[in-house]
């Protein structure tokens, strides 16, 4: 077995985790607060697309969550609420339902999550990080902060999909020199350590550690561009049955689908809405709002595939120098914005090349942050794999109906980012921030 990647002492000392748990709780909630303050009441309950809550949803089932683990699992508290649990269950209501809920109001989801939230940093101060699962190294805490950052996310994306002016804004990423070294990058081939069993809040479905056989492959040493991607679509891409599965060409036919989501051809050039602003699409920024379906097309047009998402977790953390898996592709250390674009600073992807500081010892770049990657893959368990702490976090979703994306997005916290974070959804999707790079096998004497 290849050595298992090493841990800062930030990771592995309690008293170091507890600090770090207060503040991944508190950088979560200030952005809860931005993206439920931002707006007028109405449009936290009105639904903005059938495929998402009404962000006051979002809003009460995160404190419903903390409620859930923290206060209740974690410090055997009895129900604040139990009316309400029910309402907050993902399970049991769809999204298109959820508007017509009795929900809370806002401002009683507001003082609901405080409340929790409240309770929640008394339990952090006096819980022992060791003894169970749920508090070994802090585990439940930096659950919950990874929860509230991935329902951040999804708000953001029901902001995306919101009609109306801007209400979110951010500064720019610094504009990047036109990207001009080896469009890819050569993994020699071999085993490599995939998955964690060290990392504290890894979640169940990143678990266990394992080897893992991958054969030399060509990789993107950046996500695929607009421009590259306008390429695909000049050149007829989207009318041509020969680059698409036959379940994707259906789906676009159906839809009607020619181009990503949110854009729109008008006087020669394509132009994009982005967060209630309309913009000429910039060419050198990562594609972003493509289903798995366009991607996989792409890179069929292409001559090339989807990388499996082993492929992706060997070029993000494999280091061939030491036979090593990192936490990141630049190593162990946690992401800096030097290293990634990340945590909604920017309410977009960086330049395709930026953050040289960030890519892998073999070159390349932008694996973590920017945009997310679908992989050829589909979503399976890791061997070993247990379900913990709820089988609905990961274990129900495992099968061939959902595709594994990775790498995390401009819109993810660093919280919940790393090399071994696995995220997915149906390949028909779009409205997430989705991109991708694209792969080629390596067979013997070619390059
Ligand atoms: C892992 C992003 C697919 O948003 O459905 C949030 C994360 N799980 N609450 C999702 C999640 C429970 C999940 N994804
Ligand atoms: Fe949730």
């Amino acid at each position: 077995m290849t050595a298992p990647e090493t841990l800062p002492a930030s990771l592995t000392d309690p008293e170091s985790l507890r600090e770090r748990a207060l503040e991944a709780l508190t950088t979560a909630r200030d952005r809860t607060a931005l993206l439920t303050s931002c707006v007028e009441e109405p449009e936290l309950t009105a639904q903005h697309s059938p495929l998402m809550s009404p962000l006051v949803w979002d809003l009460a089932h995160i404190g419903n969550q903390e409620e859930l683990w923290l206060l209740r699992a974690v410090a055997g508290r009895a129900a604040m609420r139990p009316e309400i649990d029910g309402l907050y269950d993902a399970f049991e209501h769809s999204r298109a339902e959820r508007p017509s809920l009795p929900l809370l109001p806002p401002t009683e989801a507001r003082r609901y999550a405080a409340e929790v939230r409240g309770r929640a940093l008394d339990v952090l101060e006096s819980t022992a990080f060791q003894g169970t699962r749920l508090t070994e190294a802090g585990f439940a805490f930096g659950m919950i902060a990874q929860h509230e950052q991935q329902h951040d996310e999804t708000m953001l994306i029901t902001h995306q999909l919101r009609k109306g002016p801007a209400a979110l804004t951010a500064p720019d990423p610094a504009p990047a020199p036109l990207f001009t070294g080896p469009a890819e990058v050569l993994v020699p081939g071999g085993p490599f350590v995939m998955g964690t069993s060290t990392e504290p809040w890894a979640l169940d479905n990143e678990r266990p550690a394992h080897r893992r056989m991958v054969p030399s492959f060509f990789i993107d040493t950046t996500p695929v561009t607009n421009a590259a991607y306008q390429a695909f679509i000049e050149e007829g891409g989207y009318g041509d049955r020969r680059w698409w599965t036959a379940e994707g060409w259906d789906h676009i036919r159906a839809h009607d689908i020619e181009a990503p989501l949110f854009w729109r051809r008008e006087g020669g050039q394509w132009l994009r809405r982005r967060f209630g602003v309309t913009e000429v699409v910039p060419p050198d920024e990562p594609v972003l709002h493509v289903c798995w379906y366009e991607a996989d097309a792409y890179a069929r047009w292409a001559g090339r595939r989807l990388p499996t998402e082993a492929e992706w977790e060997k070029a993000a953390r494999h280091d061939p120098a030491s036979d090593r898996s990192t936490r990141y592709p630049w190593g162990d250390a946690d992401p800096t914005p030097e290293h990634a674009n990340l945590g909604q600073r920017h309410l977009r992807p960086a330049p395709a090349g930026s953050c040289p500081a960030g890519a892998s010892p073999l070159g390349v770049r932008q694996l973590i942050g920017d945009v997310w990657e679908w992989t050829s893959s589909d979503l399976e368990p890791y061997p070993g794999f247990v379900a913990f702490p709820y089988r609905e976090y990961s274990e129900v979703f495992f099968g061939p109906e959902y595709k594994v994306l990775r790498g995390g997005s401009f819109a993810v916290d660093p919280v919940a980012c790393r090399g071994t974070f696995r995220n997915w959804d149906y390949p028909i999707r779009r409205q997430i921030f989705s991109g991708f790079r694209t792969a080629r096998d390596a067979g013997t004497g070619s390059s």
